[in-house]
C-alpha cells in the first residue's frame, strides 16, 4: 500500500485521482444539464477547493463566471467562540443562481456560515457542490446537491486538502494511519 509521511503523521492511498475524477465527470454532467440558461456563478472556497474547483470547470460546458473567496476564521465572543466570515467577494450576487465548491463538509459548520452569509445579499437560488462528504460527522442541516464522493469520517489530505498546510498537490486521496 502506497503511504505519504507529512510532518508527524503517515497517511495511506485512499482514493485515486482517477476515482475522484470519474467521480467530478459526474458532477461536472449533472451540473452542464442543470444550468443550462441559468448564468450561474460558481463561488469556490480557498484553499481547500482548489484542485476540485480546476477540475470541474474544465468539465461544465455552460457559460459560467468562476470566482474563488475564503473562509477567514478567527475567534470571537459568541457563545461558539468562533465566528467565520466570507471575504473576497466581488461579484454581486443578486438575482443570480450560485454554485458554491467545497473540498469536503464534514460537520457542515462552515457550509451553514457560508449560507447565512450568501442568502443575505439575496441571490435566486444556492446550490453546492462537494468534492467530499463525510455523512457521519455532518451536524447541520443541509441541502447538499452534488457530492461527487461520500466518505468515512477519517482525516484525509490530497487533492487540496492539507495536513497542517501540506499535502495539498498530492494528486491522491490520503487517510491517517491509525
Ligand atoms: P466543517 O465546518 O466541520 O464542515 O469543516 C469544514 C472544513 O474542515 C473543510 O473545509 C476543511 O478545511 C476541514 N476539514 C474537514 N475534514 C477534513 C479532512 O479530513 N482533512 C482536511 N481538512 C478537513
Ligand atoms: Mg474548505
Amino acid at each position: 500500500m502506497k503511504t505519504v509521511k507529512i510532518k508527524d503523521k503517515e497517511f495511506e492511498l485512499f482514493l485515486t485521482q482517477e476515482t475522484i475524477e470519474k467521480a467530478i465527470d459526474d458532477v461536472a454532467a449533472r451540473l452542464s444539464n442543470d444550468l443550462k440558461d441559468k448564468d450561474p456563478l460558481f463561488i469556490c472556497v480557498l484553499n481547500g477547493s482548489f484542485m476540485y474547483a480546476s477540475e470541474l470547470m474544465k468539465r461544465v460546458s455552460v457559460p459560467s463566471e468562476v470566482s474563488f473567496v475564503k473562509m477567514s476564521s478567527y475567534k470571537g465572543t459568541t457563545s461558539t467562540g468562533k465566528i467565520k466570515e466570507i471575504y473576497g467577494l466581488e461579484e454581486d450576487i443578486k438575482g443570480r443562481t450560485i454554485v458554491i465548491v467545497e473540498d469536503i463538509v464534514d460537520t457542515g459548520y462552515t457550509m451553514t456560515l457560508m449560507l447565512e452569509q450568501l442568502i443575505c445579499d439575496e441571490p435566486k437560488e444556492i446550490l453546492i457542490t462537494t468534492l467530499l462528504l463525510k455523512p457521519d460527522a455532518l451536524q447541520h442541516e443541509l441541502k447538499l446537491d452534488y457530492v461527487a464522493l461520500e466518505i468515512p469520517s477519517d482525516f484525509i489530505v490530497g487533492y487540496g486538502l492539507d495536513y497542517d498546510g501540506y499535502g495539498r498537490n498530492l494528486p491522491d486521496i490520503y487517510k491517517i494511519k491509525n
